[in-house]
């Protein structure tokens, strides 16, 4: 892996989030106290003079206890070929099965931050929260936003400051 300076980082947002998709992780890989969710809807960006990435996660997530608990978390980014793993990891609960170890993804320490990283990945961001905010349905100015939200499970928004990226060395094709 190689790592890449925030200033010279170059994506695809769009394509990144919407397609490709993250497994989001916070938690303490030393003391085994983690757990991943995959997430699709999110940003990177500057705030505060600072990189930053925005993800938002629902209150039923037993990520967000972790969330909550952490000041940290990782993003990680996968070679479309891992797609069945995030379906997994983006569809059952860490709450009723072991489902990083059922994927057969490998947590690994990060530089900078408790979380941990996955070995598999192709692009790890290390992120520590410097904000939150519960998006406010009263402020959904595009009507069809409340669809999304049949159960009213409004999601908890994060900023997360970005303190590492790292990239595998072949090309992303991002
Ligand atoms: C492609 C995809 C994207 C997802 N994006 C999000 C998201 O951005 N925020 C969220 O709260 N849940 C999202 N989810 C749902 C969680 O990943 C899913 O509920 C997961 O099983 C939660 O696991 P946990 O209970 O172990 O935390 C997404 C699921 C998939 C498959």
């Amino acid at each position: 892996m190689i790592h890449i300076e925030p200033s010279a980082f170059t994506a695809r947002p769009h394509h990144l989030w919407n397609e490709r998709w993250f497994l989001l992780t916070s938690g303490d890989l030393q003391s085994g106290d983690y757990n991943s969710m995959t997430v699709a809807w999110g940003g990177f960006g500057t705030m505060w003079g600072k990189p930053f990435v925005t993800i938002v996660v629902r209150p039923v997530r037993h990520t967000f206890s972790f969330l909550e608990r952490y000041d940290n978390f990782t993003l990680c980014s996968f070679k479309e070929s891992f797609k069945k793993e995030l379906v997994l990891l983006g569809s059952q609960s860490g709450r009723t099965m072991d489902k990083i170890k059922e994927s057969g993804l490998t947590p690994i320490p990060s530089m900078q931050v408790s979380s941990p990283s996955f070995r598999e990945a192709d692009l790890i961001l290390e992120c520590k929260k410097m904000y939150w905010d519960d998006l406010e349905p009263d402020h959904f100015l595009d009507e069809s936003i409340h669809e999304k939200y049949p159960e009213k499970d409004y999601h908890r928004m994060y900023f997360g400051e970005i303190l590492a990226i790292r990239e595998a060395a072949t090309a992303r094709g991002i």
